[in-house]
């Protein structure tokens, strides 16, 4: 028996970023009678999937991926064979804000998604179900779909929307036991039977009751839904801990009470320098487009004004650093602890250090990035800022050394665990610290001495 034909069904999966490669690899573990196969045009993407070094830091993915590679999980730049003999096509590649001409800096840019489907149709030899991974905006399908099945060959495409909800550094918890999994399908015959063949898929280890269906448009505006709301939390909760400071209120504490109301919920009322990350900027300034063209203009603002909010949330940090150490930053050496959008990842896409180092250089502080995990990122992402305004620190010790102030960007736990009293001494005085992710022991560090700015509360000075 060929290696081909001891499978139930192949799955493809184009694009083996963040999305697709952990989301294969789960697949691949919970489904050995199907061959999963996740193709890249980015041939070191696709050699570091298939060594022990991930292209990727995602905690417990390697184990996942080891369990199948090789087995049934196969990575490979071989696109144009993948598609030919794939029954199921999840398409993963990148769909970020267009940079150019209409809808540039709000609309997606859809030429990868665009390129595929053309590729997919070239390349195709029989009817396939092809599955929209990536986020696209509602009404995607029907463009697709229309691509797809403008061929002479007589062949079948259904085009499915299956958005993914995991969060980075959590990839791994969230697809094995995911709050739900969502499949949108015409609601025709076809559609609801490549459905099926997709719930089959999930229910080898996801309860039936969380794999939920709906109509294509649904599971499509869903996705943009979700984060927009999950992003609007934050925005709403960084509002109110700019009001804190100005009341002697403590957002900690404000977020604990609300959060207490079951109809609120406790997640996502941290409050912090801003949300980062690949999607929530880019799905609803998406979503702000989709609306303005529908002619939705009240809807729209409504939506952006939680971006805008969060552009305040990192400006005002860095207002709040330059007025409190005396107006001015110039040739002070400050230490950025983490530059990775959020801890237990070595994304940096979006993150708020970003732009808080840029505003910190043009200040003419002389910053240090230090992380665990996100500091060949972070230089790329600074490639423009210079050598002598920038410096990139593992160790966070050294970071500091005769540094005037920290600032913490990701709540990283290394940095709840390290030895202030070691910190502070070696710090120029008076020390300052911006707690941007309100993770450290305040009072204790004003006790050996540092003065301490939360967010969201009364700092802690000693002048
Ligand atoms: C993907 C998600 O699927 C989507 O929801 C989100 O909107 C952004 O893109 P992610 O996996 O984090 O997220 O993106 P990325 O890590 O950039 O991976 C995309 C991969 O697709 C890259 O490795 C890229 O090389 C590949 N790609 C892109 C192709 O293989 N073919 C192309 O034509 C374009
Ligand atoms: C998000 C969604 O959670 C996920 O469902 C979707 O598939 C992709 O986008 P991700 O961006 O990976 O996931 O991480 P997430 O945990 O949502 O955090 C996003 C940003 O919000 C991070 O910068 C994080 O630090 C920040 N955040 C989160 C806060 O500032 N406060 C909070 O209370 C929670």
């Amino acid at each position: 028996m060929s290696v081909t034909n001891k499978f139930k069904k192949q799955i493809l999966c184009i694009g083996a970023g963040y999305v697709g490669g952990p989301t294969m690899a789960m697949i691949a573990a919970k489904c050995p009678d199907y061959k999963v196969t996740v193709v890249d045009i980015n041939a070191a993407r696709i050699d570091a999937w298939n060594t022990d070094h991930l292209p990727i830091f995602e905690p417990g993915l390697l184990e996942v991926v080891k369990i199948s590679r090789g087995r049934n999980l196969f990575f490979s730049t071989d696109v144009d064979a993948a598609i030919r003999d794939a029954d199921i096509i999840f398409v993963s590649v990148n769909t970020p804000t267009k940079t150019f001409g209409e809808g540039a800096g709000r609309a997606a840019d859809l030429q990868y998604w665009e390129k595929t489907a053309r590729n997919i149709v070239k390349c195709s030899g029989s009817d396939k179900i092809i599955i929209e991974k990536s986020t696209l905006p509602v009404r995607t399908a029907a463009a697709m779909e229309r691509i797809l099945n403008a061929n002479d060959k007589g062949i079948h495409f259904e085009v499915l929307s299956n958005p993914e909800f995991l969060a980075e550094g959590t990839a791994i918890a969230d697809l094995e036991n995911p709050d739900r999994v969502l499949i949108g399908s015409q609601m025709n015959e076809s559609g609801l039977r490549a459905c099926q063949e997709v719930v089959d898929i999930y229910a080898h280890w996801i309860p039936r009751e969380r794999i939920l269906t709906s109509n294509v448009w649904s599971s499509e505006l869903s996705k943009l839904v979700a984060n927009a709301f999950l992003a609007q939390r934050i925005s709403s909760i960084n509002s109110i801990s700019a009001l804190c400071e100005k009341t002697e209120a403590d957002v900690k504490e404000v977020s604990r009470a609300i959060g207490k109301d079951c109809r609120i919920g406790s997640r996502f009322l941290n409050a912090s320098v801003g949300f980062g990350g690949s999607c929530f900027k880019k799905d609803i300034l998406n979503l702000v487009y989709i609306c303005e063209c529908y002619g939705l203009t009240d809807v729209a603002r409504y939506w952006e004004s939680v971006v805008l909010m969060n552009d305040y949330q990192k400006r005002r940090f860095v207002q709040n650093m330059l007025r409190v150490m005396f107006n001015t930053i110039a040739g002070k050496r400050i230490a950025l602890f983490g530059f990775a959008f959020k801890a237990d990842t070595g994304d940096t896409r979006e993150s708020p250090a970003i732009d808080i180092a840029r505003q910190l250089i043009e200040e003419r502080a002389h910053v240090v990035i230090s992380d665990p995990e996100a500091l060949e990122n972070a230089a790329h992402d600074l490639g423009e800022c210079g050598s002598s305004s920038v410096e990139y620190v593992g160790d966070p010790y050294k970071a500091v050394a005769g540094a005037h102030a920290i600032a913490i960007m990701t709540e990283w736990k290394l940095y709840m665990e390290l030895d202030y009293k070691k910190i502070f001494d070696s710090m120029e005085k008076p020390a300052f610290i911006f707690d941007g992710r309100n993770i450290l022991d305040h009072q204790k560090l004003y006790d050996l001495g540092f003065n301490v700015f939360p967010l969201g509360t009364t700092p802690l000075k000693h002048f």
